[in-house]
């Protein structure tokens, strides 16, 4: 089966497409890294899978049906672009992250034991069995991010799109996310991955597609797409030094809110 597949494909908000014209197949258990420069249109790629874009044109299949069917529900995990966990609600990371095992809890909506089992093995993959039962409120950015991956592993997702999962997430962690992402991978779960630090995922992600201006510039073997992707670039004009690899050496400027 093909996990993702686009056809001509315009993805926007309203009636402005930001995506445009794209062709994208994703066989099943494929791990793929979405790239491309700050406002290119890979978050609104990546929520159009969700059915939280709006597809203006073309076709958006995943999982074998159009975008948006109930009975993708808990087939795709996401974690969304954003720094932290936000909400009024006071909730802790195994509430939080039990939120992932939702759509597949039993009947009369009990967790079972399977259900805990998968809560606390996804927590603890990301390096946060230690604080289960505390307020998400009171972890750290980045451990609020990990706590968002966390919710998506508890799903046991066949499709598993994350929108920066990395970002603000320390080397030692980044370095725990690529070993939990390719133990996933190895289940059969295709990966989406957008990402601007590919250096930690390299072992992991093997196809890049990189996304320019709502267009895909490049869509091959994820060592090829940098080299690709600094084309765009000119260092010189800049008077930095020639980044090598994605961005890795340049702090990360985040500008999302939250969407
Ligand atoms: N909710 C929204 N409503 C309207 N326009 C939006 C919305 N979200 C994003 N856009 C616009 O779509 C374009 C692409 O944004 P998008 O978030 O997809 O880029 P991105 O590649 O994910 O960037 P970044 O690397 O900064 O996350 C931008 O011009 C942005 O202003
Ligand atoms: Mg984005």
């Amino acid at each position: 089966m093909t996990a993702v597949r686009l056809r001509d494909a315009s993805i926007g908000y309203g009636d402005v497409a930001v995506v445009q014209g794209v062709d994208l197949a994703v066989a099943d258990g494929e791990a793929v890294a979405v790239l491309g420069s700050n406002g290119s249109g890979k978050t609104t790629l990546a929520r159009g899978l969700l059915g939280l874009a709006t597809v203006l044109g073309g076709e958006v299949e995943v999982l074998g049906a159009p975008v948006g069917r109930p009975r993708e529900r808990g087939r795709i995990g996401y974690v969304p672009q954003r720094h932290t966990v936000s909400g009024a609600v006071p909730a802790t990371v195994r509430e939080v992250v039990g939120v992932g095992r939702l759509a597949r809890l039993g009947p009369f909506g009990r967790p079972r034991p399977a259900d805990r089992a998968a809560v606390q093995d996804a927590v603890a993959a990301v390096g946060l069995a230690d604080r289960l039962g505390d307020p998400v409120a009171s972890l750290s950015g980045g451990q609020q991010r990990r706590v968002l991956v966390a919710r998506a592993l508890a799903a046991e997702p066949e499709l598993l799109v994350m929108d920066e999962p990395t970002a603000g997430v320390d080397a030692a962690s980044q370095d725990a996310l690529a070993t939990v992402l390719a133990g996933v991978s190895a289940t059969g779960t295709t990966l989406l991955v957008v990402t601007h630090e590919t250096a930690a995922l390299a072992g992991v992600l093997t196809r890049a597609v990189v996304v320019d201006h709502g267009r895909i510039a490049y869509d091959g073997p994820l060592a090829g797409a940098e080299s690709t992707h600094d084309g765009h670039h000119h260092p010189e004009d800049t008077g930095l030094p020639p980044a090598r690899g994605y961005r890795q050496d340049q702090p990360r400027v985040t500008t999302d809110g939250g969407r």
